[in-house]
């Protein structure tokens, strides 16, 4: 089974190469944001209780995320998951560990899509002019990127510490970053 965790910024592209991996390579999508949205919109309690935090560029509490991902994950006759957005603190990091392995399988490789704060910040304000996302906005913008720096970078040393990491260079095209990311995994 091939699991990535595919990592970076917010804006550094992890939902836009997740769709090239899944059609070059067949995983499973698994996006917390993704979930996270359809709940909101659905108004149902996970998604009552997340939107403050989405909306304020904060992290929603680790145990509504895992035990929002525990409901979502099925293995049954995948080839593997690309998980996007997600472990986001070592806690979740950890407790995707114990999922997988309670399931037989294991994080396969991490892949840090690396691009530099402005891009993400061009490129976040551009997507705001017509995704409707409440949180593409500057300020909004520059609240995720300093979560990202805080809570959420410590899980790239997690995986360094298992082995797992893989860096990849995202400043260039879709398309050159797709080129690196086919490599790491091939
Ligand atoms: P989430 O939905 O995960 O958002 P994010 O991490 O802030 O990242 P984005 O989705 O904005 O960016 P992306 O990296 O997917 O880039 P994309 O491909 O879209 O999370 C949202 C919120 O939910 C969080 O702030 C938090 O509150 C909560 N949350 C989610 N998961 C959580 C978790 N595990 N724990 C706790 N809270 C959680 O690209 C961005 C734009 O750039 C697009 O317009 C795209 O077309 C463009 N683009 C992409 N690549 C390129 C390129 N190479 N060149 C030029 N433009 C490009
Ligand atoms: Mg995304």
């Amino acid at each position: 089974m091939l699991n990535i965790v595919l990592f970076g910024a917010p804006g550094s592209g992890k939902g836009t190469q997740s769709e090239l991996i899944i059609a070059e390579y067949g995983l499973q999508h698994l996006s917390t944001g993704d979930i996270l949205r359809k709940e909101m919109t659905e108004q149902s309690e996970v998604g009552k209780s997340a939107k403050g935090y989405i909306d304020a560029g904060q992290l929603v509490p680790d145990e509504v995320i895992i035990k929002m991902l525990e409901k979502q994950i099925d293995l049954k006759g995948s080839k593997g998951v690309i998980f996007d957005g997600f472990p986001r603190t070592v806690a979740q990091a950890k407790a995707l560990k114990k999922m997988l392995n309670d399931l037989g399988t294991d994080v396969s490789v991490m892949l840090s899509l690396n691009v530099e704060e402005q891009a993400l910040i061009d490129r976040l304000l551009k997507r705001g002019e017509i995704s409707g996302r409440s949180d593409d906005n500057l300020e909004t913008i520059q609240k995720r990127i300093n979560v990202y720096k805080e809570q959420t970078l410590p899980v790239a040393d997690y995986y360094k510490s298992e082995g797992k990491l893989v860096d990849i260079e995202g400043n260039g095209t879709v398309e050159a970053t797709f080129e690196l990311i086919k490599n790491a995994i091939n």
